[in-house]
């Protein structure tokens, strides 16, 4: 049976893959990638963000994620908008403006309205904020949080909401899936959110991790999260190794794979797991993190790995 098809058997909403514009032409690639039995959701890993939806302020090219939302619609596969506001892959204009604080509100209430409302419908959740945490628990110094303060997290929040009311609106960070500063600062940033009317409806784990390094505190920091009143998504779930890939590494990174499904099989609000690309051939472990890799559950050649049934298991 297909991923997504198991974990919808165990009562979650969906498993699913985020894919990239150019990986599309491989069709032994897309043949497992529209099979909405193994995936129920899709995520555009680079067409939604910034520098490609509005590369020039207030000229805004969809095309790119059109393709990857038509694509998931064809297939019958829920959407996940990723992103409106991050620090990364952000068009110079937006990071060398010297915008006062007036303006730099209004592009951010632009760009997250505009990107929002073009998918309007069609999307079931956006990580509308993305990574606006250091691991420290402070907040990362980008020029959003520079000239604004912590405000534009609500600012970019309300302008998603009132764009596309019926999409969920998250926050995605990394480093926030087991216990430590990082969780907690995330869930003193939620508490105050919802204090304040602000809309938040979930939290995103992006989950990239090492194999044999799994934080041992999953459950309870869903726990934690969900107590909050969000629910809580697997994000971009990859685990990485050291290469050469070896049988051991394999069978740790099944284990991790396994545990990691199955503390979100044990938190009811914990609605869905994303993987972040399913084959090596196109994760961007490699590139970010030279001399790792072998991060996902298929291979090079899309031949399935352990990791595979580790995640059937783990449901
Ligand atoms: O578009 C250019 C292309 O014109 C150029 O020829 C090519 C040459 O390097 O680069 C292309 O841009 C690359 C882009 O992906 C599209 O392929 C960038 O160099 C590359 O840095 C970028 O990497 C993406 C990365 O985010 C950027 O930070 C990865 O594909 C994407 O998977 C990754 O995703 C992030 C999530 O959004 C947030 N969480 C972490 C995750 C992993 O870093």
């Amino acid at each position: 049976a297909g991923l997504h098809a198991v974990a919808r058997q165990a009562g979650k909403l969906y498993l699913g893959t985020a894919t990239d514009n150019p990986e599309l032409t491989t069709t032994a690639y897309t043949a497992i990638l529209d099979n909405n039995q193994m995936f129920g959701q899709i995520t555009a890993a680079n067409s939604m963000k910034w520098d490609a939806t509005e590369p020039q302020r207030g000229v805004f090219t969809f095309t790119n994620g059109d393709v990857i939302a038509n694509l998931a619609q064809r297939n019958g596969q829920l959407l996940r908008g990723h992103n409106c506001v991050w620090h990364q892959q952000l068009p110079s204009w937006v990071t060398a403006g010297n915008f006062n604080a007036a303006t730099l509100t209004s592009i951010i209430q632009t760009h997250c309205s505009t990107l929002v409302g073009h998918y309007k419908g069609r999307v079931r959740t956006w990580d509308v904020v993305n990574e606006p945490l250091n691991d420290d628990g402070s907040f990362r110094q980008d020029v959003f949080f520079n000239t604004l303060g912590q405000g534009y997290i609500a600012t970019a929040l309300r302008a998603a909401k009132a764009a596309d009311p019926n999409a969920k609106v998250y926050i995605n960070d990394f480093n926030i899936e087991g216990l430590g500063a990082k969780a907690t600062a995330m869930k003193n940033l939620i508490r105050s959110l919802k204090s304040q009317g602000v809309p938040i409806d979930g939290v995103g784990l992006q989950s990239h991790f090492i194999v044999g390094e799994v934080p041992t505190t999953l459950v309870q920091n869903m726990q934690e999260f969900a107590a909050l009143g969000v629910e809580v998504a697997i994000t971009e779930l990859d685990v990485r190794m050291t290469l050469p890939e070896t049988a051991a590494l394999l069978a740790q990174q099944k284990k991790d794979f396994q545990t990691v499904v199955a503390a979100c099989q044990a938190v009811p609000q914990c609605v869905g797991i994303t993987i972040w690309d399913f084959t090596d051939r196109f994760s961007f472990v490699p590139s970010t993190f030279p001399g790792q890799g072998a991060a996902t559950p298929w291979d090079e050649n899309l031949v399935r790995k352990p990791a595979f049934d580790g995640i059937v298991a783990g449901f």
